[in-house]
């Protein structure tokens, strides 16, 4: 009897019924073990239904460590006066491109604080790279820019794009992102997908104002908006921003959420996150066990690996070429999915 109410709720979401935000906040406030694990072993079939029974694999560079903005929550932002910044030189970029093509690895994300760099050094990267490595898909994740810039970059040869919209309620986006709107954030999530951008979006579970009722409109917005990529970690507080004091968010809401993302919007990217995997544990095995499909390893030079500091006990540290393989094969065999080392483009 209780599985058949479940079932029906899980349904409900799959299906995108009317009752969808109550059914979500009702698993979002359930903590009874065999109903998550319900939830769970839906997510994973949904998974290998529309995706397959495996997980790709993106290589990520963080390619500047600078950034002009002062989110609350984020170690890089402009007031931490004792953050590392660097920014990794076109050589540097393009040595870690080939770290990445060599180890099989046909994706390459380059991310970075808002850090002013030119539209000209970037779409210089995206054409040189695409020059030495033409089977490789560029992900940008440089933060908000103009419509033109998008366009540059995109003609240049990137194709996907991530900008997590962190919250979709106003007051809360503008609490914690000092002089900055969710507006603009929409804008840019809009035009990515008018370019038409593989577009990614995504957000923090638990930081310091945020309701389950935050999350499950969140939710609603990313199926509504029909993203391809959706990245869900834990807040991890770190000790040189105003949310220093504040707790760690929950690991069993964040694997709830990413759960409830994939019955949602089905056939999509859900990277086990980096956050995930720099908790007391490595979490990332458990979000490939409830939905997840994508794993990222770090391909910055390593000793740059540190100073990108966005969350303290970041786990990709110690990950490097060699041990970026070992740690795919062990998520693998832990999680009975495979690795594909495809280009994994987007899935619907
Ligand atoms: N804890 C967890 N995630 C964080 N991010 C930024 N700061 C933190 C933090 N303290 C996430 C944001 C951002 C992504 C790159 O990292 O969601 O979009």
């Amino acid at each position: 009897m209780e599985n058949f109410f479940v079932n029906k709720k899980i349904k409900s979401i799959i299906n995108h019924s009317t009752s969808l935000k109550d059914d979500i906040l009702w698993f979002l406030n359930n903590n009874d073990s065999e109903i998550i694990n319900l939830l769970f072993n839906k997510a994973n079939e949904i998974r290998n239904i529309y995706c397959g029974n495996f997980f790709a694999v993106r290589g990520l560079i963080e390619f500047s460590s600078f950034c002009k903005n002062t989110c609350l929550y984020c170690g890089l932002n402009c007031n931490n006066k004792n953050a590392s910044r660097y920014k990794l030189s076109k050589n540097e970029i393009l040595n870690s491109v080939e770290k990445i093509y060599l180890s099989n690895i046909k994706t390459v994300v380059l991310q970075s604080g808002e850090d002013n760099s030119s539209t000209e050094f970037i779409t210089d990267i995206i054409k040189t790279i695409k020059s030495f490595f033409p089977d490789i898909a560029i992900t940008l994740s440089v933060g908000e820019r103009s419509f033109e810039d998008f366009k540059t970059w995109k003609e240049a040869g990137a194709s996907r794009y991530l900008l997590r919209i962190e919250t979709t309620n106003a007051n809360l986006y503008k609490q914690i992102h000092l002089n900055r709107t969710v507006e603009s954030r929409l804008a840019c999530l809009k035009n990515l997908q008018t370019l038409e951008y593989q577009t990614g979006s995504g957000l923090m579970i638990g930081f310091p104002g945020q309701t389950l009722n935050d999350i499950a409109n969140d939710l609603i917005f990313f199926a509504e908006n029909n993203f391809d990529m959706i990245g869900i970690g834990p807040f991890i507080p770190h000790p040189e921003t105003p949310f220093k004091n504040d707790k760690t968010g929950f690991v069993d809401l964040t694997l709830k959420t990413i759960a409830l993302t994939r019955l949602l919007l089905k056939d999509i990217w859900i990277p086990a996150t980096t956050a995930l995997g720099s908790m007391e544990k490595d979490f990332r095995i458990d979000a490939l066990l409830c939905g997840a499909n994508v794993i990222m390893p770090n391909f910055s030079p390593d000793i740059y690996k540190e100073k990108y500091n966005i969350y303290p006990g970041k786990v990709c540290i110690s990950e490097n070429k060699k041990n970026a393989i070992q740690l795919l094969e062990k998520l693998s065999q832990e999680s009975g999915l495979h690795i594909s080392y495809e280009i994994n483009d987007r899935i619907k």
